[in-house]
């Protein structure tokens, strides 16, 4: 396995790992009426932890980006010559939508961090916390689709 080819699967596994820290967020707040101090001192960190892993995540992908867009014969061109949709809508989709990834974490985890306990005490803080947390991971489901669909059709090497 190339370095490249370990830093792509790092990628994907960060997608992961960043919606099972979105569920688990979404858990607490669902099903935890009240948070003791540890409680919250995990919550900052688990939400903190997760605006590095989407920066990261973002990263990797901004590094395959590169051998992914060199001229042929490369992936991209495996791409747009087999199934021009899966370059053109989904990949180009993921890679700018999800520019918006680590505004969005950074957003909840300042919440996390400002309310503390006050995120499963404050109704309107909670429902807030958990449109934002739908939010980010229905459009992260979308993107790892629109990763997963290139990367099958053409991987970078
Ligand atoms: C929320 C952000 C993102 C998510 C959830 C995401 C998700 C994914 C997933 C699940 C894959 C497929 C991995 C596999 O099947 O092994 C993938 C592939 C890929 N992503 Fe992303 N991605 C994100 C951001 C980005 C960004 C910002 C870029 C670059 C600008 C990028 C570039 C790539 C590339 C080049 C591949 C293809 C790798 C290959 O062909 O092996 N990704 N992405």
């Amino acid at each position: 396995m190339t370095p490249l080819e370990m830093i792509m699967l790092l990628h994907g596994f960060l997608a992961t790992l960043v919606l099972m820290a979105a569920a688990l967020i979404a858990g607490v707040l669902l099903f935890v009426k009240d948070l003791s101090e540890k409680d919250v001192k995990i919550m900052k960190l688990v939400s903190l932890g997760t605006v590095f892993l989407v920066f990261l995540l973002d990263m990797t992908g901004a590094y395959g980006y590169i051998p992914y867009r060199l001229p042929a014969p490369s992936a991209k061109a495996d791409i747009v010559a087999t199934a021009p949709w899966a370059h053109e809508v989904f990949f180009e989709s993921m890679e700018y939508v999800s520019l918006f990834g680590p505004i969005v974490a950074a957003v909840i985890a300042y919440i996390v961090w400002h309310y503390g306990a006050g995120i499963v005490k404050d109704s309107a803080i909670k429902r807030a916390l958990l449109v934002l947390l739908a939010l980010a991971t229905l459009l992260g489901l979308v993107l790892v689709g629109a990763g997963v669909i290139p990367t099958r059709i053409a991987s970078v090497r």
